[in-house]
């Protein structure tokens, strides 16, 4: 990720915060609808799972400049996903409806240039997720 890319990222986390739980419940919707063979994956899921997603995105878009400060963070995502068993295959599933979900709260805001920003942002913290998650999966 550049420094631009990153700068995109970090002007558009106090819309997210705002709108954070708009944007996980319309996420889930797309999800949902258009890849229904997630869904079974959060049979066991917690009511506060849309604030948790909200707020990791958040998170991320507010520390793309200090991403070490998300490492305990994508450590207990990590645990979570091998314990529900979340697959690589999954996260362009999720990529491409949390993308479409940020576009619709950006509205206006969602020129070409912040959602190239996003879909890199999301792919890079797709690959730390996916590759921590192979070495949990290997050591279980
Ligand atoms: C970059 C992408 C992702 C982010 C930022 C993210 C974030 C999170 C967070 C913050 C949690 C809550 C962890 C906790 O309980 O503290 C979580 C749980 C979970 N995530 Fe993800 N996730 C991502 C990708 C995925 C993908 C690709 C799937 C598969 C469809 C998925 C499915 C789940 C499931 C099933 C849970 C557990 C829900 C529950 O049982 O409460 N996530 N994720």
């Amino acid at each position: 990720m550049n420094e631009t890319t990153k700068a995109i990222i970090k002007s558009t986390a106090p819309v997210l915060k705002e709108h954070g739980e708009s944007i996980t419940t319309e996420m889930y919707k797309v999800l949902f609808s258009k890849y229904p063979q997630t869904q079974e994956l959060f049979k066991d899921a917690t009511a506060d799972q849309h604030k948790k997603l909200a707020n990791a995105v958040y998170a991320y878009a507010a520390n793309i400049d200090k991403l070490e400060n998300l490492s305990k963070g994508i450590e207990k995502m990590a645990t979570v996903h091998v314990k529900t068993n979340v697959r690589p295959e999954h996260y362009p599933m999720v990529g491409d409806a949390l993308l479409q979900a940020i576009k619709i709260v950006l509205g206006e805001g969602a020129t070409e240039e912040v959602m190239s920003a996003w879909e890199e942002a999301y792919g890079f913290l797709a690959e730390v997720l996916i590759a921590r998650e192979k070495e949990m999966y290997s050591s279980i």
